[in-house]
């Protein structure tokens, strides 16, 4: 067992070191939190600050190690890949925060998907790499041909295409998540998440297929403990399939002892796309095509990848908990009726 600050450099060499990119993002978060819990693995967590509140966070956790390293600078990536065994590769399309068509930028994750892909290559020929995880979004289970898809989903599904260009897909697995239950803590008034709010982006009827950012930590985990299954395999990732309705009824159920009655709020599609278009057009594309992931085939595989998801149930109860002992902004979100007042102060 890996303790930290009892490792000797022998011992180190025969861990397999696992470079994180987007590392203390929400994705890369939960990775690096999975897999520092195993022992197995001397993490090397991908940061282009080093010294924010979340790189340290992440930093003082067990066998994890801060690198420096921006996608958009192939040389710090090339850098932060020296010598790893395996890379998680995220990339990210929000640029700031501009309303209506500027926070999501096709052209700024291409050219992060492109550097991230090139380094990789690189990295393989080194012959060290053997295993990259690259995660996209989620695919539609019958792609309708011409269908137009958020420019933020395919530019993800671009990069995969370049990875079978570069002829890596041997070596890679890609994970494609739904939707991040997170997204329900969304911070537009009258929308966030509360025990009486329960928003969403779709109509309430439309099964709308959600995952807990964290489970995808769980989902790297689980392909490194069987590689050469998972290797070349793309695989849509979910936890949970309900309709918004579903979903609200059940929040309901959890504060239904408190008298609270819990609504579900549609934001209004105008809204979406006035605030970020492709947000709006993925929302569209939701109800329209809908994602892919087989629900009965994800659960063999998380059988065998010792993978529990967490269900919509247990994030909202502990979220509620949270409540109880923060006295964060979020949690003030979630006292409902009391919301408006903070907003106004
Ligand atoms: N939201 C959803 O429901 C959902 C579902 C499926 C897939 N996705 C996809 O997931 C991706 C986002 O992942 P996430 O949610 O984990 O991201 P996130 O929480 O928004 O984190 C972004 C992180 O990326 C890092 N970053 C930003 N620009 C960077 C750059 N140029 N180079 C290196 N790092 C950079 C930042 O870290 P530092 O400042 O520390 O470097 C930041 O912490 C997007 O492509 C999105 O489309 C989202």
């Amino acid at each position: 067992m890996l303790e930290q600050g009892e490792t000797n450099k022998s011992e180190l060499k025969k861990i397999p070191v696992i470079a994180v990119t987007m590392a203390t993002g929400r994705q890369g978060t939960g990775v690096v939190k999975e897999l520092s819990q195993t022992n197995k693995y001397k993490i090397r967590a991908i940061t282009r600050d080093l010294k924010s509140s979340k790189a340290q966070k992440i930093g003082s956790l067990n066998n994890v190690e801060l690198v420096k390293g921006d996608l958009m600078d192939p040389e710090s990536l090339n850098k932060a890949f020296e010598g790893v065994d395996i890379i998680f590769g995220n990339t990210t399309p929000t640029k700031g925060w501009k309303i209506f068509r500027g926070s999501i930028v096709r052209s700024y994750e291409m050219e992060q998907g492109f550097n991230l892909i090139n380094q990789v290559k690189i990295a393989y020929e080194k012959g060290q790499l053997n295993h990259f995880i690259f995660s996209s979004i989620s695919k539609a289970k019958n792609p309708l041909k011409n269908d137009p898809a958020p420019g933020h989903f395919t530019s993800k599904w671009d990069i995969e295409d370049y990875v079978e260009k570069l002829d890596l897909k041997q070596v890679t697995t890609v994970l494609r998540p739904v939707s991040y239950f997170e997204n329900f803590e969304n911070k537009l008034p009258g929308y966030s998440i509360s025990k009486k709010i329960f928003p969403g982006i779709v109509g309430k009827d439309f099964k709308w297929q959600t995952i807990a950012v964290e489970d995808i930590g769980k989902w790297v985990r689980g392909v490194l403990s069987k590689p050469n299954k998972y290797k070349n395999q793309s695989i849509n990732i979910a936890g949970e399939e309900l309709t918004g309705l579903e979903m609200a009824m059940t929040l309901q159920r959890i504060v239904a002892s408190e008298g609270i009655q819990t609504n579900y709020v549609m934001i209004p599609r105008v809204a979406i796309k006035m605030l970020e278009y492709d947000i709006g057009v993925m929302a569209d594309w939701i109800e329209r095509t809908g994602y892919g992931a087989d629900m009965n085939k994800l659960q063999t595989i998380q059988k065998e990848l010792d993978i529990v998801p967490t269900s919509l149930n247990e994030w909202l109860i502990a979220k509620l908990e949270q409540q109880k002992k923060t006295k964060s902004s979020w949690a003030r979100h979630w006292k409902g009726s009391q919301w408006k007042l903070q907003w106004n102060k």
